[in-house]
């Protein structure tokens, strides 16, 4: 491969993404040898800044956050040789001004019209003036090789989304626009496609006639952090569920796409979204339940209540959990419950795709043969196993017929030598060339928010007994009641012990 050269233009370039994800990510497609031979990076901040600073500060970040791990001296001076600091303020005309002269002025050096990159790695209120600077000084005029990446995130409900498209599309075509979700890119999600499409085992079964239930849960062990700013106006819902957990459910619900084609994977699963039976006021009691974490203990350590986390509110009604049961309105789901949850402070990090299949028709054998009637189960680790897992059963070597649940696995760690690139890797390149598969369309994001916005205005409409689990424990009580409620259980990860199914 020859890639064209690029130009990329960080704006927000001495932000927290830039430092922690999207520099490591680029060295490490640097020195993968992804990147074209000529290629330039601007971080684009509003501070006086000197440039060696710029360098030490990104190389420190790489240091810390690249799973790489730290830059080889002669590898760095070769990537940092590309890395600039910009000074500019986003909101003055001079800064796009200038950068459209450095940016033609490279172009001319490589004698080739580069690609350039816009990525927006800033507060959303900086997104009108940005876009106004560049198509005022036609900096993404190029509608084939120009783009800009967007980051969550997308709009806060259905309205300001819908706001964000139209100012977006005024400026730029949807074809330059790549909305980012960093889940799309995670290894393991990808192989969730190539699980369901290359291979025909599963796919045959991957039904309401097989198919009982599917459990998504995003489990994180860690609290809001230095965070509470941002997530005092997110909070679960809209944090995770209305993106990460949506696109878990579109690739594991979607329909064989024909090709791989952005258009058709995106039309897709736009349709699964589409075919989510609406919550409205009698369901949503019952089917969407919130969740926030008190003092507990994780891993042994106190983890302080949410409300006295730094810039929340003591009063705060935040949720830090939410779990959902949702319906998809099609032939291939017709009737099969799909739960989704997730949840910070939660008692270890841990993101499951799990199916669980039908009973046998008929069990032949005698209660006694097989004391634990566990159905089929299929459970994907996206993180931080990284383990699939077919839960099946087996009988017990001897001369009695003693049947159980056994356990056939595949990881990444016994099946590859290869490094698994980080999520932001793969999209950063997948922009590079121009393939959109892996990012949100206007209409999907928007159909996202309408699925849970009378869950939102619900939950603003009402309140909740806050705190109303344990840091370090799996959330609250009534996400437990929801799925038993039906007969299930959450599915634990495959080395947690589980209890017998009778
Ligand atoms: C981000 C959310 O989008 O995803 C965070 O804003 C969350 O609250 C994070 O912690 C989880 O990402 P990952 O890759 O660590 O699972």
């Amino acid at each position: 491969k020859n890639p064209p050269p690029a130009n990329i233009v960080i704006f927000g370039g001495k932000g927290d993404l830039a430092w922690r994800k999207l520099i490591p990510a680029f060295y490490n497609l640097y020195i993968g040898g992804f990147l074209p031979k000529n290629f330039a990076i601007y971080g684009v901040h509003y501070e006086k800044q000197d440039e060696k600073w710029y360098e030490s500060y990104m190389l420190e970040g790489i240091n810390t956050f690249s799973r790489s791990g730290k830059a080889k001296p002669k590898e760095w001076k070769a990537f940092a040789q590309n890395l600039y600091y910009f000074e500019g303020d986003f909101t003055a005309d001079d800064t796009f001004r200038r950068l459209g002269e450095t940016l033609d002025a490279n172009d001319k050096k490589w004698r080739n019209r580069a690609v350039r990159l816009f990525y927006y790695s800033v507060s959303p209120k900086f997104i009108d003036d940005i876009s106004i600077g560049l198509s005022k000084y036609d900096l993404a005029a190029n509608v084939s090789l120009d783009r800009i990446v967007v980051e969550k995130p997308f709009g806060s409900d259905l309205q300001s989304a819908k706001d964000l498209n139209k100012l977006l599309l005024a400026k730029f075509k949807e074809k330059q626009i790549y909305r980012i979700d960093h889940y799309l890119g995670k290894e393991t999600v990808q192989n969730l496609m190539a699980f369901r499409f290359a291979n025909i085992f599963f796919e045959s079964l991957w039904n309401h006639n097989y198919i009982e239930h599917v459990q998504i849960t995003v489990a994180e062990n860690i609290g809001v952090g230095s965070r509470g700013n941002y997530y005092e106006t997110a909070g679960a819902l809209r944090d995770m569920i209305q993106n990460h957990l949506f696109q878990l459910l579109c690739v594991t619900a979607m329909e064989p796409p024909v090709t791989t084609d952005a258009e058709e994977i995106r039309n897709k699963k736009v349709d699964v979204l589409k075919a989510v039976r609406p919550f409205n006021k009698d369901n949503i009691q019952s089917n969407a339940i919130r969740g926030q974490y008190g003092e507990g203990k994780v891993n042994g350590k106190t983890q302080q209540a949410y409300r006295k986390e730094k810039n929340v509110n003591p009063k705060s009604d935040v949720e830090t959990y939410a779990a959902l049961k949702l319906y998809i309105d099609n032939w291939r789901w017709q009737g099969v419950p799909f739960y989704l949850r997730t949840g910070k402070s939660l008692q270890k990090a841990s993101s499951v795709i799990a199916i669980q299949f039908k009973q046998v028709p008929l069990c032949v054998f005698k209660p006694n043969a097989i004391p634990d009637r566990r159905p089929n189960q299929l459970i994907i680790s996206i993180q931080p196993e990284m383990e699939t897992t077919l839960v099946f059963q087996a009988k017990e070597p001897g001369v009695e017929m003693k049947i159980k649940p056994v356990e056939m696995d595949f990881t990444y760690h016994d099946n590859y030598d290869t490094a698994v690139p980080e999520a932001y890797e793969t999209l950063l390149l997948d922009v590079l060339e121009g393939d959109a598969a892996l990012f949100m369309r206007a209409d999907q994001v928007e159909q996202a928010w309408k699925v849970v916005m009378p869950v939102i205005d619900n939950w603003a409409a009402t309140t909740e007994k806050f705190p109303n689990y344990n840091a370090g424990s799996w959330g609250p009580k009534a996400a437990d009641e929801l799925i038993k409620a039906d007969g299930f259980d959450w599915i634990l990860l495959p080395e947690a012990k589980q209890p017998a199914i009778k």
